[in-house]
């Protein structure tokens, strides 16, 4: 099966956890791989593993809040691989717990800047390759289960992570007549380098033990459960899918 011969997938946050998991799953379907971090080192790594696959590949190093990086992703994606038919937006930075009186305004707006400006910027630009294109875009952000039933002392994030499902269900209906499909997937606390992030000075075996009894199916969420849903929300299997939000969480949002 090779779902996605031929499409061009730009993947942030794919230096590692569920953006690496989704760079894998892709490259699987024979996809074009482009490959979006801060950390060069991560994103060299993912880059070898989906070189296994025999697919195109692209690394890109850049910090998507910034307009000229998201400019620069964009304009070489089709420099050299012409189109854009697949922008999976998953980079995004953790909040260790903090009362909210001691949040700093740099803090909050790096929250912002990084969890929701970042996803405006790369559909701003990756757009009018999405749309152009005949390939039936795709968009898929990750937000959080926290942007739907939050945990106290991560109130930024949370609000972030609101912020970027509503973004994504206005996008998706102002864009629908093209063609172009927006999905939003939430998913609950997730065994990836970000999770200790969360729990901070905590000793990390309580921290994950924490994390581990919020989720009714009783384990953590998996990187490729994650890759899973985002394939298949890019798919044409899901070409009557936008707009959507899905927890993916072991039940977590209940
Ligand atoms: N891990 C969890 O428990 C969990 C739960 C719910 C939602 N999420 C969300 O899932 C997404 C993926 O997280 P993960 O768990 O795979 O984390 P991760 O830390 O393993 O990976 C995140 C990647 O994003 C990159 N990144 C961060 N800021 C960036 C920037 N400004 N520009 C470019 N790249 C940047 C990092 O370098 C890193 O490689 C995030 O948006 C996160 O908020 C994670």
């Amino acid at each position: 099966m090779a779902r996605f011969k031929g499409k061009v997938a730009i993947i942030t946050g794919a230096g590692s956890g569920m953006g690496r998991a989704t760079a894998i799953e892709f490259a699987k379907d024979g996809a074009t791989i482009v490959i979006v971090d801060l950390n060069e080192q991560g994103a060299r790594e993912t880059e070898k593993i989906v070189q296994e696959y025999n697919v195109p590949t692209k690394v890109i190093i850049g910090d998507i809040s910034q307009k000229e990086a998201v400019q620069n992703i964009i304009n070489s994606t089709v420099e050299e691989f012409k189109t854009i038919d697949i922008l999976a937006n998953i980079a995004g930075i953790p909040m260790t717990f903090t009362p909210l009186e001691e949040v700093e305004e740099e803090f909050w707006d790096k929250q912002m800047a990084i969890n929701v400006k970042s996803a405006f910027l790369l559909a701003k630009y990756a757009l009018p390759y999405l749309k152009n294109n005949d390939s039936k875009g795709s968009i898929v952000n990750i937000a959080s289960i926290a942007s739907v039933r939050p945990r106290p002392g991560i109130t930024a994030y949370c609000a972030a992570k609101g912020a970027l499902v509503q973004l994504s269900r206005s996008l998706a209906l102002e864009v629908a007549h093209t063609g172009v499909r927006v999905n939003v997937i939430n998913p609950g606390p997730a065994e990836t380098p970000m999770l200790e992030k969360f729990y901070g000075n905590m000793d990390p075996v309580e921290g994950r033990k924490l994390y581990e009894d919020s989720v009714p199916i009783g384990r953590l969420c998996q990187p490729e459960d994650i890759a899973k849903m985002v394939a298949y929300l890019s798919s044409d299997d899901a070409s009557f899918i936008t707009g959507a939000v899905y927890n993916v969480d072991g039940g977590r949002g209940l």
